[in-house]
C-alpha cells in the first residue's frame, strides 16, 4: 500500500463494531436462554473466528447484515462437541476466552490458529484454568485440547491487567461449584464483567476486585455494540497531526477502560472534544472530535499503559511530532502482541526517520521530527500497519506499507474511509 503526504482531514465518520464487545457479544448470547439481537457487529477478521467457533459447538447465527445478528443462545449447558478444531486464526481474543469458556463443557474441544496466534502466550490462562481444575493439554505447537469437567470456584490474583485472562476466568466461573474472585493488577477492560451483569449473572465489581457466583441462566438481551475506540484512535490521531484537520468520529465507545489515549492526548496539549456522551446498554458512547494541534512530549506507565494498550502504535506516530521528549514505561505487554510492538514501532519509526530508542517496557521518543516516506512494514500486525499509514500522511514523499492486508483483522474499510476524508491514499 503506497501513502503520499496528505492535507486537510474533514470528516463525520462512524467505525466498526467494538471488537472486544463484539467477541463478547457473540460468546455470552451463545450462553444465553433465548434469542440476543446484536446490532454494531464488528465483521472484522477476528471476530468472525468467534462466529464460526460458535456456531460448529451447535449455536445458530443469523446474520441479517455485517452489523447485524441474531444470535440463538443454547443456554450455559446448551452448546455441542465440535466435529474439528476451532480455528482461532490470528485472534488471541478467541483463543484464550473459548479456553475459559470451554473448560467445564461435558465434552472435550480443541482450539488452534496461525502460527502468529500460536507463538503468543497461553500458560498465562492455562494455569488459573487448571487451578479451577480444568483439563487442558498442548498438543505441540498446533493446538489446545480441552478435557470439559466440573470446575471450582477459586480466588485468583492476576499476575498481569489482561482483559482476556480476566474473560476466560469469569466464563469458566459461570460453570463453578462455588464463588469466584479475581483481583486484577490494572483497570484491564472490563465489557465482560457489563455485560454479564445486564445479563442477570451474578457479579460484584469494585476497586480491583469481581467477585461472580455460578449462575444457572443468562437472560437473553438485545446488545448494541458501540464504534470501536481503538479503531476511532487512527483517523482521531491523523487529525491531530494532519494540518488544517477536523475529525468527528460518532457513537464511538468511550469505557474508561479504554481511553487512556484521549487523556494523554489532552495533556499533550491536542484539542480534543468529547460530546453528547450517553449509555448504550451498559456501555458509554459519545461523538469525538480532534483538531489540528501542537502537542508536547508527555511520561506515560502505570494504569494509563492498560488503558491505552492497542494505541501505543499510532500513540507513537504523534510522539514524533510532539515537542520534547515522550517516554513509555510499564509497557512490556507490548512484546506479546500480534508482533513485538515495542520492536516493529521503534523499526517503522526509525526508517521514517524519528529519533527513538526502545526500552524493555517501552521506549523513548525525541520530538518533533519531520518524518520521511520509507518501506515499512506491519508484519502482519492490524495496529502497526494503520500506523503506518498515519505516519504516511504526514511524512515528506512516499511511504510503502508492505504486508497492509491484515488490516481487516480489525479494521475493513479503514481505507477507504480515510480516502474519504481526504487521505491520499493508493491500495
Ligand atoms: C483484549 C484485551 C487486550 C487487548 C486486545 C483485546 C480483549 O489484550 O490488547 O487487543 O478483547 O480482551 P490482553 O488481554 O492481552 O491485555
Amino acid at each position: 500500500m503506497i501513502v503520499h503526504n496528505s492535507r486537510s482531514l474533514q470528516g463525520r465518520i462512524r467505525v466498526p463494531g467494538d471488537k472486544s464487545i463484539s467477541h463478547r457479544a457473540l460468546m455470552l448470547a451463545a450462553l444465553a436462554n433465548g434469542a440476543c439481537k446484536l446490532t454494531g457487529f464488528s465483521p472484522c477478521n477476528d471476530c468472525l473466528a468467534t462466529l464460526d467457533a460458535i456456531r460448529a459447538l451447535g449455536v445458530d447465527v443469523e446474520i441479517h447484515t455485517p452489523h447485524k445478528l441474531t444470535v440463538s443462545g443454547k443456554g450455559l449447558r446448551g452448546l455441542q462437541a465440535p466435529a474439528s478444531p476451532l480455528d482461532c486464526r490470528r485472534s488471541a481474543t478467541t483463543m484464550r476466552c473459548l479456553m475459559g469458556l470451554l473448560a467445564g463443557q461435558i465434552f472435550t474441544s480443541s482450539l488452534t490458529g496461525d502460527g502468529q496466534l500460536l507463538r503468543r502466550p497461553m500458560g498465562r490462562i492455562i494455569q488459573p484454568l487448571r487451578r479451577m481444575g480444568a483439563r487442558i493439554a498442548t498438543a505441540g505447537p498446533v493446538s489446545i485440547i480441552i478435557h470439559g469437567r466440573p470446575l471450582h470456584g477459586c480466588d485468583h490474583v492476576l499476575p498481569v491487567a489482561s482483559a482476556q485472562l480476566k474473560t476466560a476466568l469469569l466464563l469458566a466461573a459461570l460453570y463453578a461449584d462455588g464463588p469466584t474472585s479475581i483481583h486484577q493488577p490494572g483497570p484491564a477492560r472490563d465489557h465482560t464483567e457489563r455485560l454479564l451483569a445486564a445479563m442477570g449473572a451474578h457479579i460484584e465489581t469494585g476497586g480491583a476486585t469481581i467477585e461472580l457466583r455460578p449462575s444457572t441462566e443468562l437472560s437473553p438481551i438485545p446488545i448494541h455494540i458501540p464504534g470501536d475506540f481503538s479503531s476511532a484512535a487512527f483517523p482521531l490521531v491523523a487529525a491531530a497531526l494532519v494540518p488544517d484537520s477536523r475529525v468527528t468520529v460518532l457513537g464511538v465507545g468511550v469505557n474508561p477502560t479504554r481511553t487512556g489515549l484521549l487523556d494523554v492526548l489532552r495533556q499533550m496539549g491536542a484539542e480534543v472534544a468529547i460530546e453528547n456522551e450517553r449509555l448504550q446498554g451498559p456501555e458509554p458512547v459519545a461523538d469525538v472530535t480532534v483538531w489540528t494541534s501542537t502537542l508536547y512530549g508527555v511520561e506515560i506507565g502505570g494504569e494509563t499503559v492498560v488503558r491505552m494498550i492497542d494505541e501505543f502504535p499510532v500513540f507513537a506516530v504523534a510522539a514524533t511530532q510532539a515537542h520534547g521528549i515522550t517516554t513509555v514505561r510499564d509497557a512490556a505487554e507490548l512484546r506479546v502482541k500480534e508482533t513485538d510492538r515495542i520492536r516493529g514501532i521503534v523499526a517503522g519509526l526509525k526508517a521514517m526517520g524519528a529519533k527513538i530508542q526502545p526500552l524493555p517496557d517501552g521506549f523513548v521518543i525525541q520530538g518533533p521530527t519531520p518524518l520521511r516516506g520509507a518501506i515499512v512494514d506491519s508484519y502482519g500486525d492490524h495496529r502497526l500497519a494503520m500506523a503506518w499509514v498515519v505516519a504516511g500522511l504526514i511524512a515528506e514523499g512516499e511511504t510503502t506499507v508492505n504486508h497492509a492486508h491484515c488490516m481487516d483483522d480489525s479494521f475493513p474499510g479503514f481505507v477507504q474511509m480515510m480516502q474519504e476524508m481526504g487521505a491520499r491514499i493508493e491500495p
